[in-house]
């Protein structure tokens, strides 16, 4: 990946390969929704982009949650709680999404979505799973 494709700050490189590599696909998703919000592509196209995300997020966390709990990290409740919390907010804007009632509402709610996902992922990285990945990588868990 050269430079230029690369989406995600230098400042959430956390030095865990896995986990650095499966941020940034967030951010490539992050950035594709922003770019869709940004052109004139239509409702299908952000519809497809949240589905992907969806399921990326569920399989990036459950990558996660395994290595806690094989590592027995004892922060394990508490950063899962912090997953569930992006679960519920997307999952709450995602549904509001697909009962728009407009096009206008549906972009809106979008936006509301890419907003609560970049905040989300700027706190979560670079304090919640940098302290994991710390301990992670004193394991030696890739
Ligand atoms: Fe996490």
């Amino acid at each position: 990946m050269t430079e230029q494709e690369c989406y995600m700050p230098e400042k959430f490189i956390l030095q865990h390969p896995a986990i650095d590599m499966q941020h940034e696909v967030l951010f490539v998703l992050y950035n594709e929704l922003l770019h869709t919000l940004q052109s004139c592509e239509d409702e299908y196209d952000l519809a497809d982009i949240f589905l992907g995300l969806n399921v990326y997020v569920v399989s990036h966390f459950q990558f996660e949650e395994d290595a806690m709990l094989a590592s027995g990290y004892d922060e394990r409740e508490k950063h899962m709680e912090g997953h569930s919390q992006l679960r519920l907010g997307v999952g709450a804007l995602h549904a509001r999404f697909l009962a728009a009632s407009s096009r206008e509402e549906a972009r809106e709610v979008a936006q509301a979505i890419a907003d609560f996902l970049l905040e989300w992922l700027e706190n979560h990285i670079a304090k919640v799973d940098r302290r994991l990945t710390q301990y992670l990588l004193e394991q030696s868990v890739q």
